[in-house]
């Protein structure tokens, strides 16, 4: 077990993208990939716990009922690579399938250090598997992955949690794309999707009534308070989470009570809030089962099998490379 990290600027990162996301005239923004620090992360995991948000649970039961439907499937032998993983409980599922068959490879792909070790710690007792954890971008992650490959070995990786649905639509065909482009034919990509539903159920889990979801994404501004040297008031803001009916999607915003101005000492900038300017944090879109496997089609996969829990829309969607 090995973990393979590096740690560019990426607090220089972090202050330029903050820089460009609150400064940038009309919706201020920040990238959601800075929700997942050591806090952020954690929260996240209680969220996947909370009544509300049945969306882990839903991934969870769909891999515990059809992983070895899944790993049948497959073209072998076989590696897995994982694009963010978090604590590796879910795939567990798919790697004790597949240790029935081969020893098995996994390459976890994580941009929060903490999340990948403890999904390597999750994991290690699963005889015939090994880890290899990459710190990195999924893209920059999965290329590495790729070249380690040995000839004539496949590639299963996993997208699992509907993380695709946090990249708007045109963004996450592209991503589908870039994805396939360092695949080859056979390799697959077992894709968890969330599913259009109601908008009731929609906002009780992303709004939740213990105020879980609120901390998760105020923490961002907690974030840039501790890394970036600022001075956001985080009680000054409030969490909201609103539906975009035209977009099927929730949106997440951190919303300004009041107006102010606040000092980002590291970006080098003060950024004025009106009352009720929000900064949008986070989309999360819903798809059909049908525009799943339009989106899959149209980049280069085919749309092998997809499988929904009877409890919370939600779908895995096995799709090979073409
Ligand atoms: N990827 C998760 C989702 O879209 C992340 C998430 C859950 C989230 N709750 C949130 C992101 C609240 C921002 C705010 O379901």
């Amino acid at each position: 077990m090995l973990v393979h990290a590096i740690t560019p600027n990426t607090s220089y990162e972090f202050a330029a993208d903050v820089r460009a996301g609150l400064t940038t005239p009309g919706q201020k923004e920040l990238p959601s990939k800075y929700l997942y620090d050591d806090v952020g992360s954690a929260l996240f995991e209680v969220i996947c716990h909370l009544p509300e948000y049945g969306l882990t649970r839903a991934d969870e039961r769909l891999l515990q009922r059809h992983s070895y439907d899944i790993v049948g499937r497959l073209a072998r032998p076989i590696a897995v690579a994982e694009l963010g993983s978090g604590s590796g409980r879910k795939t567990r599922q798919i790697l004790e399938a597949l240790s029935r068959r081969q020893l098995t490879r996994y390459y976890p792909i994580e941009i929060s250090r903490a999340a990948l070790l403890m999904c390597e710690r999750e994991l290690s007792d699963i005889d015939s598997v090994s880890i290899l954890g990459f710190e990195r971008e999924y893209l920059d992650g999965l290329l590495e992955v790729a070249a380690q490959r040995s000839s004539g070995q496949h590639l299963l990786v996993l997208f699992l949690g509907s993380t695709i649905g946090n990249f708007d639509r045109p963004a996450g065909i592209q991503f589908l794309a870039e994805v396939r482009r360092i695949l080859m034919p056979g390799d697959s990509l077992l894709l968890g999707t969330d599913l259009v539903k109601s908008s009731a159920q929609l906002l009780a889990a992303y709004d939740d009534e213990l105020g879980v979801t609120a901390a998760f994404n105020l923490n961002l501004l907690a974030r840039i308070n501790r890394e970036l040297d600022a001075d956001f008031n985080v009680a000054e803001f409030e969490h909201e989470a609103k539906i975009n009916h035209q977009n099927r999607s929730v949106e997440m915003h951190l919303r300004s009570m009041r107006r102010q101005t606040v000092n980002i000492h590291t970006a080098g900038i003060s950024v004025d809030f009106f009352e009720g300017e929000t900064i949008w944090t986070e989309s999360s879109h819903k798809y059909s089962l049908q525009e799943v496997c339009d989106m899959a089609t149209a980049t280069g996969y085919r749309c092998e099998a997809q499988w929904v829990d009877e409890q919370w829309p939600f779908a895995e969607n096995l799709l090979v490379a073409k």
